[in-house]
């Protein structure tokens, strides 16, 4: 994909700021997008000309920047030919932060397995297992016990459900593919939340689609915007339920206001981690038409890689004609081990939100005392905290946390075009003592960065 010297303009952001030679900060900050996927592989960088053009500097930056990236594997560079995104043959060098144990991450917003439930709901699902081996164990919909499990689940939450209504997806991120797959072809628009969840991004801007960033500020969504935006879209992508990053609930008078005309995917992943409130009212009871996207990995553990899809059987039906060329379906013993789960009401248990809530009190309580500066509203639920600091720098914090011994998510993943370098998430789903060391440490950063040290770090991943 050739990407527009604007394009890549905007995804700098404020790469301009900072100590060290401007081809140095530049070949960093392009390394970071590479590193976390804003940048794809195989993505055509635009001409040393146009980029400097663009940025407002010379072409001689441009070119170090590109030439440091491509020694280190980062830029394929041919004559005449425009620079192309790849990875080094090898694994990037893991810096000593990494390879330290101590180093606490706060890029990932998922919690630890309940241990004894899941060993209880698996020991339950072998006993149920043999049932299913007369059959082949390829099933596109998912398997019957599990289908109506979810199905109750929305039924439970006041939204009567039939199991044909469910599709049982590897997550909620493979669902959201599927639907894109389905629903979305290139250069259509497609509606989003600005910020919203950095793979949802990537999943609409790999499939091509233009985005159409709707802010979601700290006063929440704006109906009349979300409309405008709405009616050329061929798909809307929206998290009202404790959204992901900013933890915000769409309130009831927005969601029954709210007419969307296009298909509208509503990702109800954080629905179940209401912390001071009652969960929402599920979205669709406001939008018949809406389609659903859910998992347990919020609520129990990811690495069940459970989720589902709530829709009309007729787009089902369509998803699933479509599915093979992704998968086959999802793994029969996982999903018997759902069912047991959701049947018990597992996904919500008191004692796990009870430690939620003391984690968000610890992590706001060490960023008042570390961070003060920093302002982070505390959400009513999900597990993340979505802070502003007074200045943008994220991403160069970013970079170096690491050298501090914390790996976090800078704003800009959660947006496009650069946008949100001000902020940070953090999540509340590590034991208090872990989050005030990260915060400390984060500070130790943040110093160390007005101070003028650069680091030269890769990444983490996200969830
Ligand atoms: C809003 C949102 N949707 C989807 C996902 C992916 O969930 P899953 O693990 O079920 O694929 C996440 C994970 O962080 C998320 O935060």
């Amino acid at each position: 994909m050739k990407l527009g010297s604007h394009t890549v303009a905007g995804m700098l952001g404020t790469w301009q700021e900072g100590p060290g030679p401007a081809h140095r900060r530049l070949s960093d900050r392009l390394r970071l997008l590479v590193l976390d996927g804003r940048l794809t592989l195989g993505s055509v960088l635009p001409s040393e000309r146009d980029l400097a053009a663009a940025l407002g500097t010379s072409r001689t930056t441009i070119g170090a920047a590109y030439r440091t990236l491509a020694e280190h594997g980062y830029l394929t560079t041919r004559d005449r030919a425009r620079a192309t995104v790849r990875l080094p043959d090898e694994a990037p060098p893991q810096p000593t932060a990494h390879t330290n144990a101590g180093t606490i991450d706060l890029s990932f917003a998922a919690p630890p397995a309940p241990v004894e439930i899941l060993h209880a709901a698996f020991a339950a699902a072998l006993q149920q297992l043999p049932r299913h081996f007369e059959r082949h164990g390829y099933d596109r919909h998912g398997v019957a016990e599990l289908r109506q499990a979810v199905a109750d689940w929305h039924g439970r939450r006041g939204l009567p459900t039939s199991p044909g209504q469910i599709m049982i997806t590897n997550g909620a991120q493979h669902a959201l593919s599927l639907l894109t797959r389905t629903l979305v072809s290139p250069r259509d628009k497609v509606l989003i939340d600005h910020p919203t969840y950095p793979h949802a991004i990537k999943t609409l801007a790999e499939a091509r689609a233009r985005l159409v960033p709707v802010a979601v500020t700290s006063s929440g969504w704006d109906v009349e915007q979300l409309h405008a935006a709405g009616a050329s879209a061929a798909m809307a992508y929206l998290i009202p339920d404790f959204h992901n990053p900013t933890g915000l609930c769409m309130p009831t008078d927005v969601r029954h206001n709210l007419k969307l005309t296009c298909p509208t995917v509503i990702d109800e992943t954080m629905t179940d981690l209401a912390l001071d409130e009652p969960s929402p009212e599920p979205f669709a009871l406001h939008m018949p038409a809406a389609v659903s996207i859910g998992s347990v990995s919020k609520s129990i553990w990811g690495g069940l890689r459970i989720g589902w899809i709530r829709a009309a059987p007729s787009l089902l039906e369509r998803i699933a004609q479509a599915r093979p060329a992704m998968d086959l379906g999802t793994p029969v013993v996982e999903q018997l081990a759902a069912a047991v789960l959701l049947n018990k009401h597992q996904t919500r248990r008191p004692p796990a939100l009870q430690e939620l809530k003391t984690q968000r009190n610890a992590l706001r309580r060490a960023l008042n005392d570390y961070l003060p500066d920093l302002h982070a509203p505390q959400p009513t639920g999900g597990m993340t905290l979505w802070a502003t600091f007074p200045a943008p720098f994220t991403s160069r914090l970013a970079t170096i946390a690491p050298d501090h011994g914390v790996i976090i998510a800078a704003g800009p993943r959660f947006g496009i075009g650069g946008a949100f370098e001000r902020n940070i998430r953090l999540p509340y789903t590590l034991p208090p003592n872990q989050l005030t060391h990260a915060i400390r440490r984060l500070a130790a950063a943040r110093q160390a960065l007005s101070q003028g040290t650069t680091g030269t770090h890769r990444p983490a991943p996200i969830a």
